[in-house]
């Protein structure tokens, strides 16, 4: 059967980066070795590396003023590195608009004065708040661009004015969307999701936000460490790293972000307007707060939405339950989600709506 994955992560891969990899897999190009064993010192993998890094510069727009980093310690790391690296004056302001960006503002509570500047919580997270005033003298503004659980994102509208360098975390949506890398001091981002297998991290960064780290901080969070090393000051996830370098060729291949973009937001485009045309099934974000990556939804009871996981996975739509802060189901249709799954899905929507009015 053929399965849908609505994950929200570790998510959907290209089909092409996966039978490519496979190819690869036991004999990488005549080395008779698979990136799994290479030394991460070897030639072969420093192209691999190397070329990744190129290429998302390229993909992204990423001018020589960012350095971009390979890390690990998945995106709640960063919750922790950010504060490390980037508190001078010691004052940061968050902006809470779900659980993960709950998480950062907690974290960085421990390294300095960080406070909740703005939070969307009142109304269970659904919508992103607009006009936030922040402080003078702070060092950074925090934002969480795209909210995987509850289905809100950032957009032109919401995006914050500060006199402050702005940090994203863009777990959920990068390279789903265009966005301008200059008007950040720093982005970071979980690949799992629209990128690689788990186990990598995408940190960009000002460079002239480098080398302020407090003396605390551990060597292997220092943003400068890294950058001074390409991302090779230790042993790297090599495999993750070489498949996140086929999915930025694949998605060069396609024609980059812009078209991406394009059918992502096709794909969004058909889902919130059947679920808008429906009175049986429910989408309680603030419209032009949703996300094109994750669309949580409902039934009208928790019975028929239990039911609608299991029939749904049995139907081969698989992993659509809502995170439980939510219930209900959520669908992430993160990059990889072919047009044809999203159809799918809606085809579902339609029979179990029928067969259960
Ligand atoms: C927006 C966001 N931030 C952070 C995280 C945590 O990421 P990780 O599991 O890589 O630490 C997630 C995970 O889903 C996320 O969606």
């Amino acid at each position: 059967m053929k399965v849908y994955n609505f994950s929200a992560g570790p998510s959907m891969l290209p089909e092409e980066v996966k039978s490519e990899a496979q190819k690869d897999f036991v004999d990488y190009k005549g080395s008779g070795m698979s990136v799994t064993e290479m030394s991460h010192r070897s030639k072969w993998y420093d192209e691999i590396h190397m070329e990744a890094l190129a290429n998302l510069k390229k993909l992204m727009n990423i001018g020589d003023d960012y350095a971009v980093l390979f890390v690990q310690g998945g995106a709640s790391q960063q919750f922790a590195a950010v504060p490390l690296n980037l508190l001078v004056k010691g004052r940061a302001d968050y902006v809470v608009t779900g659980n993960f960006a709950g998480k950062a503002a907690k974290e960085a509570v421990k390294y300095g004065d960080c406070i909740v500047a703005a939070t969307s919580k009142d109304k269970n997270f659904t919508y992103i708040p607009e006009n936030v005033s922040f402080r003078d003298d702070i060092d950074y503004v925090h934002i969480t661009q795209n909210n995987t659980i509850f289905g809100t994102r950032y957009t032109d509208r919401t995006y914050p004015v500060a006199n402050a360098p702005i940090v994203s975390d863009m777990s959920s949506m990068i390279l789903s969307e265009e966005i301008d890398v200059n008007k950040y001091g720093l982005i970071y981002a979980g690949a799992q999701k629209n990128i690689a297998p788990a186990g990598l991290t995408i940190v960009i960064v000002k460079k002239d936000l480098l080398g302020h780290e407090k003396d605390y901080c551990p060597t292997m969070l220092s943003y400068k460490t890294q950058a001074d090393a390409d991302s090779l000051y230790n042993t790297p996830p090599c495999f993750t790293i070489y498949m996140a370098g086929l999915v930025f060729k694949h998605l060069l291949k396609l024609g980059g972000v812009k078209e991406i973009q394009k059918i992502n937001e096709y794909k969004a485009g058909l889902l919130y307007d059947f679920i808008d045309n429906s009175s049986f099934y429910h989408n309680y974000v603030n419209p032009a707060d949703r996300s094109i990556m994750n669309v949580p939804f409902v039934c009208n009871s928790d019975e028929l939405n239990a039911k609608f996981v299991k029939e749904a996975g049995e139907n081969g739509l698989v992993s659509i339950k809502g995170h439980k802060l939510v219930g209900g189901m959520r669908a992430s249709i993160y990059n990889a989600m072919p047009v044809d799954g999203v159809k799918a899905l809606i085809e579902f929507m339609k029979k179990f709506e029928s067969e259960n009015k």
